[in-house]
């Protein structure tokens, strides 16, 4: 216990709280088209509304990757082989990487990578208890940038970079490559990534998805605002505004927005940001993919991909690729 927090390593630059943010936010508030960078969904009502929203009949994503983790098991650990490192990419409250250690072939090592300090001490420590011949490694990082591997006890055969969950939807395409790029470099030559995407299908799933009739995803999307009036001392009316969530075809992705419901003004850290009615804040894109639109992008970013394994509708897939040695 004691152990997994004396391991957490501060391996790059983070803003440790949202006031040292605040120039980022009013900067993304007053540009001609807001924004409000995702990172702030997740103080602990974000990550608790995402858990529900991960729960929802219409949000198929946790549930159909989770499915085709399970039936898809044996080949995954056929192919990463005995004594690999996992490297989770933004582990969160990881409930998935259990999964994935319990079918390896003795992982030698856990290196958990998230900027939440608390959830990755929290889980830490509750992994150790539970895997007490596996290295369980925190790093404190932003891994969008290249960030410094713990030195590991006993060295493993290779690394596996796991990144589940279609987070790299959320980064725009350009960058979901250069966050391909950052994985490879810390997989190294001869490593692995396992990586869970999102796929292009019927818009009218992924609309659903993100505009759920229970409201949870609305809630977790206004939940943005109302940390930026607790921790910036910003005074957004939460009844003010809306969620909406808009698939751009010609994009292949999902926007997520607040917009204004009226014509107001909002002060935020000192400074007063004005919304025409009807003006919208972007707070997230959810990316779309072919299998080969991200089979591009992977061998653009100087990886090679392996295998996909996707559910019978084709609605999600789990990615192997691998780094050239
Ligand atoms: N990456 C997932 C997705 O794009 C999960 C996610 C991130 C999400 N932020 C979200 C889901 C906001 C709903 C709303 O779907």
């Amino acid at each position: 216990m004691t152990q997994a927090r004396a391991a957490l390593v501060r391996a790059n630059e983070i803003a440790p709280s949202l006031e040292d943010d605040a120039e980022d936010v009013v900067a993304g508030l007053t540009v001609p088209q807001k924004r409000i960078a995702p990172k702030y969904f997740y103080d602990e009502a974000g990550s608790q509304l995402f858990d529900e929203i991960c729960e929802l009949p219409e949000y198929y994503l946790t549930r159909t990757e989770r499915s085709i983790m399970e039936r898809n098991l044996d080949e995954m650990a056929a192919l990463i082989g005995p004594r690999a490192a996992v490297i989770e990419f933004g582990s969160g409250s990881s409930r998935k990487i259990r999964q994935l250690l319990d079918n390896l072939d003795g992982p030698v090592a856990y290196v958990p990578v998230d900027i939440s300090e608390a959830y990755l001490t929290d889980m830490a420590t509750a992994l150790a208890r539970d895997y007490p011949d596996l290295q369980i490694l925190p790093v404190f990082a932003d891994f969008t940038r290249p960030f410094d591997l713990p030195s590991y006890t006993v060295s493993p055969s290779r690394n596996l970079v796991f990144f589940p969950g279609s987070t790299i939807g959320n980064f725009e395409r350009a960058q979901a490559q250069s966050l391909l790029e950052v994985m490879r470099h810390e997989a190294g030559p001869g490593g692995g990534l396992l990586i869970g995407v999102d796929l292009k299908k019927d818009p009218a799933i992924v609309r659903a998805a993100y505009n759920d009739s229970a409201g949870v995803t609305a809630a977790f999307n206004l939940n943005v605002l109302r940390r930026l009036n607790a921790e910036l001392d910003a005074d957004f009316d939460l009844d003010g505004f809306g969620h909406e969530a808009v698939y751009d075809a010609l994009e292949g992705r999902i926007e997520m927005r607040l917009t204004s419901l009226r014509k107001q003004r909002v002060s935020i850290a000192g400074h007063g940001v004005d919304f025409l009615a009807d003006e919208h804040i972007v707070t997230e894109y959810s990316h779309k993919y072919s299998q080969d639109e991200f089979a591009q992008l992977a061998t653009a970013a100087g990886l090679e991909p392996v295998r996909a394994w996707r559910d019978e509708r084709a609605l999600f897939s789990v990615q192997y690729l691998t780094v050239p040695s």
